[in-house]
């Protein structure tokens, strides 16, 4: 089990720029945490403190019960990290990178260098292991960085959008390998691909404009949504009401109404009265995503009056 705690986080990067404003965060899991949110959110930022590589404004952050500001030496030891913005070194190549940043770490040369083929091979990038980093593609340059967190002894792994970059094959891939990795390790992985944290994480956060809007298992944000069925209308309709639930307007002209079983079951029996075409299914993360980041664009909006379209 690991355990993150933040109370009352923030971060002012000047004096406008409240990139995390009073998180209160509280994980004791296994598994993967994802920590999702729009550019700008301050994942990175969160990313960043915890890591141990930004200061935070005010408030604590406590891993495992060690504080960040305190104990960043000995958590540096028990964490291995991928930042957002991260390359390998260009003069060096994938075997030598990983190597390199085991030896430092304390492994002997023999076990990094063993460690460094293991980690190449599990990534599926063994045929460039003695090839110059600057001459690989961006998605496998992503793969070594991949590799050498993987390649460490540390329980603890930050991800900051590992997947952004790669094709759809090596994502899959790379899922499948955190899915075995998350048995044996706790990661906090950010990511954009939302159905990415749904096939992954046990825990999932909503972070938007510094603030968490929302934390737990899928099931657990479905159950805070309060209405985990979704329906989805294409193209025009006539004007209904709708008892319990919130619209949404689809970019591509649709209509979602995310509502109780009671009342889509209602909606549904009206549509197929009126000829109308629709879907209907349990809400998605990114119903959720959309639910939670709209709703605090739109406080002012109450839920329980009708609604028309
Ligand atoms: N070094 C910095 N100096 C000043 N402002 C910064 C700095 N780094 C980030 N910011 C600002 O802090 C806010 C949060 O940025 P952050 O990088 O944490 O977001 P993010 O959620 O990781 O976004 P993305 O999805 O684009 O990676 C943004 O408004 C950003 O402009
Ligand atoms: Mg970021």
């Amino acid at each position: 089990m690991t355990s993150i705690v933040c109370k009352n986080l923030s971060k002012k990067y000047d004096k406008d720029n409240l990139a995390l404003d009073k998180v209160n965060l509280s994980l004791n899991m296994h598994g993967i945490f994802s920590l999702i949110g729009r550019n700008g959110a301050g994942k990175t930022t969160l990313f960043r403190v915890l890591s141990t590589t930004l200061l935070s404004t005010s408030g604590s952050a406590v891993i495992d019960g060690v504080n960040v500001l305190d104990g960043a030496r000995e958590i540096r030891e028990r964490i291995a990290v991928v930042p957002q913005e991260a390359r390998p070194v260009a003069w060096m190549t994938p075997k030598e990178t990983i190597t390199s940043y085991l030896m430092w770490r304390g492994f002997t040369y023999t076990e990094s260098v063993k460690r460094a083929v293991d980690a190449l091979k599990l990534l599926g990038i063994s045929k460039f292991s003695n090839v110059l980093n600057q001459r690989l593609s961006g998605g496998t340059k992503r793969k070594v960085l991949v590799a050498t967190v993987i390649a460490s002894d540390a329980d603890i792994i930050f991800l900051d959008e590992p997947t952004t970059g790669l094709d759809p094959i090596s994502r899959g891939e790379l899922w499948d390998l955190l899915l075995k990795l998350k048995k044996t390790h706790f990661i906090f992985l950010t990511t954009h691909y939302l159905e990415e944290a749904e096939a992954l994480a046990d825990k999932i956060g909503i972070l938007e404009d510094g603030k968490l809007l929302a934390l737990g298992s899928l099931q657990e944000l479905r159950k805070r949504m309060g209405f985990p069925h979704s329906i989805k209308i294409l193209g025009k309709t006539k004007k209904i009401s709708i008892k319990v639930g919130r619209t949404v307007k689809g970019r591509d002209g649709y209509t979602q109404i995310f509502t109780t079983e009671q009342e889509a079951r209602r909606i549904g029996e009206l549509l197929i009265k009126t000829k109308t075409k629709f879907s209907t299914n349990p809400v998605s993360l990114e119903d959720i995503f959309y639910y939670f980041v709209k709703k605090d664009v739109n406080e002012e909006e109450k839920n329980d009056e009708p609604e028309y379209w």
